[in-house]
């Protein structure tokens, strides 16, 4: 089977963290490199985070670049009541020896150029990628796929009623790539996205199957179940990025539907996905806006490929987890 190249751009973060695990114990994937946007955590931190753990998965081969500390024009505003300070929930873990290289934006660029059918899966805010693509549109051109962890369609916010996170925080960035990006968005929001849960049980259930990675995961993730118990009553963490991956790998993970998406700007509604899905605008669709999900199987893609050598115990953990 041959190999598809992807991107990750990313804010690890700590579902950023998860989705990069999922990605890199998936043999469908060659990830040419990790590019990290400014988002749960400074760009800097969050490219410190993603060696972490590319060395939980002896992966620190991969090369992680920095790219834009700044949205486009508003001021940056991180997510580290929820990431913790340290962005990877307070585990405060040593620096990893690593190379953090320069130049994010370029290297999407420079990648788009030199490799044949490369996708980008991004996980953070679009800041690199519009940047890239103001950069240099035309080398886009050669992009195979791009699928955006972002937006909203049918429900809620989590930064205010309308607005997600990612595209909340670089709304112009969001906005300009719907509008300018020559392929297709998949936009894997908060629709699909919150109904993806890690719960106490099945951290439970991990630790039961090997010790190095479901002690990474059950580390990181505390900081984030008490925030989900504090901010939203639930006993568990939404993990919205490696649905992102997941999906990218086998698209019967999802349902969804073609329209025409953009992106507030300004106002109360900033950062709000609008998904013209009774065509007002008569504009030609720019994304695949997804609406369903199937998060138990989701899960059991998650967790097997995670802990290769379970993959009977995984299967077999059906209602019990
Ligand atoms: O709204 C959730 C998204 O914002 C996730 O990608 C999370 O990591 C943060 O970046
Ligand atoms: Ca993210």
């Amino acid at each position: 089977m041959e190999k598809r190249k992807v991107i990750i751009d990313c804010d690890p973060g700590i579902d950023d963290s998860l989705a990069i695990l999922l990605a890199l114990n998936s043999d469908e994937l060659e990830v040419l490199g990790l590019t990290i946007t400014s988002g749960n955590v400074p760009a800097r931190m969050g490219a410190k985070n993603a060696l972490k753990t590319l060395q939980i998965a002896n992966r620190l081969d991969i090369p992680v670049y920095v790219g834009e500390e700044f949205p486009l024009q508003r001021k940056l505003i991180t997510a580290q009541d929820t990431h913790g300070e340290d962005g990877i929930g307070e585990n405060f873990y040593d620096d990893v020896k690593g190379e953090i290289l320069e130049g994010g934006v370029d290297f999407i660029i420079d990648t788009l150029k030199r490799e044949e059918k490369v996708s980008i899966i991004a996980l953070g805010p679009l800041t690199n990628i519009a940047k890239a693509l103001m950069k240099d549109k035309d080398g886009f051109d050669n992009l195979d796929e791009f699928v955006s962890m972002g937006g909203a369609f049918r429900i809620h916010g989590n930064c205010s009623p309308v607005a997600e996170f990612n595209y909340w925080v670089d709304p112009h960035a969001a906005d300009y790539t719907y509008k300018h990006l020559p392929k297709k968005i998949h936009m894997v929001g908060l629709d699909v996205t919150r109904k993806i849960v890690l719960t106490p049980n099945i951290i439970e259930f991990i630790n039961r199957l090997e010790k190095e990675k479901s002690k990474f995961i059950t580390e990181i993730t505390r900081f984030y179940i008490d925030f989900h118990w504090q901010q939203e009553g639930i006993i568990g963490c939404v993990i919205n990025d490696p649905l992102a991956v997941a999906y990218f790998i086998d698209r019967n993970l999802c349902k969804g539907f073609d329209s025409y998406v953009e992106v507030v700007h300004d106002g109360v509604a900033i950062g709000q996905s609008i998904v013209d899905s009774f065509n007002f605008y008569k504009k030609e669709p720019n994304a695949h806006v997804l609406t369903q999900t199937d998060e138990k199987a989701f899960m059991k893609m998650f967790l097997k490929r995670i802990f290769k050598g379970y993959e009977e115990i995984i299967d077999a953990t059906e209602g019990v987890i």
